[in-house]
């Protein structure tokens, strides 16, 4: 498998009052080209300013890439200046947001918006530029791309104001697509002709894409590999099958155990006991260790380290640390 894109140890802040917080505490994952992979976690785990920090979209925030490196087709985002990055953004890899109405430009035509990606990054002419728009309209199923393209957002719904996003992030032809819950906002049925729309997206043009979302049973579906967030890092990486057959982390196994299985009736859901902590005030040793079924002393006292298993696998735990010890796995 070849990578596309390789994120080691990443930190990202952010300065409030002349102090800086620490979201991202050394995030370390990557995506093989062509695949698509998951990232989940909880609300606070540090999901969107991991996909913004590959964008390098800090603007008009104090955040800030600390330490670590992004590497896209093997060089490294985070050295690139905000000149270079406007030529990556949009062209090689591009983003699609949960709520569209606040990407999509309320007092411009579909079809200016459209035609702004695909005249700067591919320098066609205007009357070509026009039918790209089109064809990429109606390659996302929108009837009557024509008269679309002169509409406003506001006179579209959300499921079609989805499809022009997307439309929009793919006019380019980029190698990565990040969609940061790209169908939270959408009703159901809505939902799955989106992501339905997106993997067969995905397939034929070769992307690679970053799928965030809170939906394990979209990521059941949709990834190839999964990657866990908590609390600002990664705590377990895997093959999409291996991860809901035999999750390793006890935090992945709350998540999945948190999840009603088909057919079993549940009065409420079971989530994790207690909350996600506050960057400010992050547990010494283990961040999950306040939460965990099985912590043990060394969890309060020292962060655990990234223990790798066959397969690509990975897990920030001690508890296989102990194995390893105790009967050589
Ligand atoms: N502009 C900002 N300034 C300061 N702190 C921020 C900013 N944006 C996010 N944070 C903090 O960074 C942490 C991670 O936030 P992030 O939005 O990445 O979480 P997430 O995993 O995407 O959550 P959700 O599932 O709710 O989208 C949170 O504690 C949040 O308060
Ligand atoms: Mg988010």
């Amino acid at each position: 498998m070849e990578k596309l894109l390789q994120v080691e140890k990443l930190e990202t802040s952010f300065t409030r009052d002349k102090k800086k917080t620490k979201i991202l505490h050394g995030v370390n994952f990557h995506i093989n080209k062509g695949e698509i992979l998951g990232l989940v976690g909880e609300s606070g785990s540090g999901k969107s300013i991991t996909s913004l920090s590959i964008m390098k979209l800090f603007k008009g925030t104090s955040g800030e890439i600390n330490a670590g490196q992004i590497f896209f087709n093997g060089e490294d985002v985070t050295k690139k200046s905000e000149a270079e990055m406007r030529k990556i953004r949009g062209k090689q890899i591009a983003m699609i947001f949960q709520e569209p109405m606040t990407s999509l430009n309320p007092v411009m035509k579909i079809g200016e918006q459209l035609l702004e990606p695909i005249r700067l990054h591919l320098g066609l002419d205007d009357k070509k530029a026009r039918e790209h728009a089109i064809s990429m309209l109606k390659k996302v199923g929108i009837p009557r791309a024509e008269e679309i393209m002169k509409e406003y957002p506001h006179q579209l719904s959300g499921g079609m104001r989805q499809r022009v996003m997307i439309a929009m992030a793919i006019s380019c032809h980029p190698q990565l697509l990040i969609a940061d819950e790209p169908t939270t906002a959408l009703d159901v049925t809505i939902q799955a002709q989106i992501l339905d729309l997106l993997k067969q997206l995905q397939q034929n043009e070769g992307m690679s894409v970053l799928l965030i979302t809170h939906d394990l049973g979209v990521v059941a579906e949709m990834c190839d590999r999964v990657v866990v967030m908590y609390a600002g890092k990664v705590v377990e990486e895997a093959d999409v099958f291996e991860l809901f057959e035999s999750p390793k982390h006890p935090y992945t196994q709350g998540l999945i155990g948190s999840v009603p299985k088909l057919g079993e009736k549940r009065e409420k859901l079971e989530s994790i006991k207690g909350n996600v902590p506050n960057p400010t005030n992050l547990p010494q040793g283990c961040k999950f260790a306040p939460r965990c079924n099985h912590v043990m002393d060394i969890c309060q006292q020292e962060e655990p380290p990234e223990i790798s298993f066959a397969n690509g696998r990975s897990c920030n735990c001690w508890l296989y640390q102990e194995e390893r010890r105790g009967i050589g796995v």
